[in-house]
């Protein structure tokens, strides 16, 4: 099933992610695709603030992956800076969506062939300054 809703405001991004986060099942995985400053981040903070993580989510700039203990562990992935394919599976990420919590994964291009097919995929697309149009799959059952 695929929804697509524009958004006005990083905040309004923010309150849908959210929406997302309070009802999203433990063990998903969320893949957020989108261009440099599409709104990434601010989808994985309110999916995060959703799934009631009170710490202040970073952007993970420096790392590939912060993990924030709540009522479900919420794994935060950047993959950003990966540049190789072997470099990543050298990294066995699959142990952490293999487990109980919920991944959110930016740039998620270069784990596409492991990653697996049963997730979230949600497209962010730049349209001006303050708007965008995000579009979320959700898996069949
Ligand atoms: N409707 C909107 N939704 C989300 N962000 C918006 C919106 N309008 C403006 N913005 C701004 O766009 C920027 C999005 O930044 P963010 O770090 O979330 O992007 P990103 O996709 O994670 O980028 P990167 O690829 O560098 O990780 C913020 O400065 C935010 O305020
Ligand atoms: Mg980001």
């Amino acid at each position: 099933m695929k929804k697509t809703i524009i958004s006005n405001s990083s905040d309004e991004t923010f309150s849908f992610a959210s929406e997302l986060g309070k009802n999203i099942q433990k063990k998903s995985i969320v893949a957020l695709y989108g261009t440099l400053g599409a709104g990434k981040t601010i989808f994985a903070k309110g999916l995060a603030a959703g799934l009631g993580i009170v710490d202040e989510i970073t952007s993970p700039s420096f790392s590939l992956l912060e993990v924030y203990e709540g009522d479900i562990t919420f794994y935060h992935f950047d993959l950003y800076r990966i540049d190789d394919r072997d470099e990543f599976l050298n990294l066995s990420f699959e142990e952490f969506w293999e487990g109980d919590g919920v991944s959110v994964i930016e740039w998620p291009e270069i784990a596409e062939n492991i990653l697996p097919k049963h997730r979230i995929n949600v497209w962010i697309e730049y349209i001006d300054e303050n708007i965008r149009r995000i579009t979320i799959e959700y898996p069949d059952n």
